[in-house]
């Protein structure tokens, strides 16, 4: 069975208002759609932790910092709604523009720190949209729990921030990283991949892996990363935007493996850009 679509704000609230008065716990996984298995474990992982689940699908055009990506995101709603019938979710949330921005809607959500390099210095405005969207997420599920994958990792940071800073009565949740037999994390836009492109793909988790076993062993850091950038870029991508070793929680940059680390990375292949994380702990 489909699970019922949602497209207001007030019918999301006076659902979630009865499931309250039940005693019922809500969780929400917020999903821009195009869904995959990365999506369905968060899905997954919310109707084990709660009693009723509300998955969100919005392509929020306040973090598109390129008309273009926003223009060319994939937009599957029937194909989304029947990937989750099986997994009997009580309600999918699909605003419109409208719904979540009216007219004159004029706050942004603005967090600072972890949100400042990496991903925020390549997309201007694209984290204070994720904000932006996401405390409204919260602010309109009243979820008790909010889950997210690592493979946004800098994004998952800003969640847990802003939720604490901003006393939203929520526990977020992050969940580890879906991929495909080759290595490549699911995406959304790896829909977007020519055929030629999907084969090269995997190329840049094959270099993080690579790079993180090298560091663990002790190698210099800078080097590592240096040589896993160029072993992307000799696979076929156009270029490295960040090859990074981060300190896990705060993002601060590292030079030496004195403390567990994420390798972060986002590379441009054939127009579509590719992000990738992983963690770099010693044994
Ligand atoms: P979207 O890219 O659709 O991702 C929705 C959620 O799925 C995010 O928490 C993301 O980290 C998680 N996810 C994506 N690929 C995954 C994978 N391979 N394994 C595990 N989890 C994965 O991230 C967004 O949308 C938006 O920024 C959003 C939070 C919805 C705000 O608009």
């Amino acid at each position: 069975m489909i699970a019922p679509i949602v497209r207001n704000v007030a019918e999301l609230r006076e659902k979630v208002r009865g499931w309250k008065m039940s005693g019922e716990t809500v969780g929400v996984v917020p999903t821009m759609g195009a869904l995959h298995q990365g999506h369905l474990s968060l899905v997954k992982a919310a109707k084990e932790g709660c009693d009723r689940v509300i998955v969100t699908i919005f392509v929020n055009p306040k973090q598109f910092n390129n008309p273009e990506d926003l223009e060319n995101y994939p937009r599957t709603e029937n194909d989304d709604a029947q990937k989750l019938a099986p997994l009997k979710v009580d309600a999918i949330f699909v605003p419109d523009g409208d719904e979540m921005y009216p007219g004159g809607f004029s706050t942004t959500v603005s967090v600072t720190g972890v949100t400042e390099d990496l991903e925020g210095a390549h997309r201007p405005g694209h984290f204070d949209g994720v904000a932006t969207v996401v405390t409204k997420l919260f602010l309109q599920t009243q979820a008790d729990k909010g889950y997210f994958g690592n493979k946004d990792y800098q994004q998952l940071q800003l969640v847990k921030r802003l939720a604490r800073d901003l006393d939203i009565p929520i526990e977020v949740i992050g969940c580890p990283t879906i991929r495909e037999e080759d290595g490549l994390a699911m995406s959304s836009r790896n829909l977007l991949l020519s055929d030629r492109a999907r084969i090269i793909a995997p190329a840049l988790n094959e270099a993080m892996v690579e790079a993180a076993d090298r560091i663990k062993a002790g190698e210099d850091v800078a080097d590592v990363l240096a040589q896993a950038s160029a072993r992307v870029v000799a696979a076929g991508f156009i270029d490295v935007e960040y090859m990074e070793l981060r300190s896990v929680g705060t993002l601060a940059s590292l030079t030496t493996l004195n403390e567990p680390a994420r390798l972060l990375a986002a590379a441009n292949l054939a127009g579509v850009r590719l992000i990738d994380n992983i963690a770099v702990e010693k044994a």
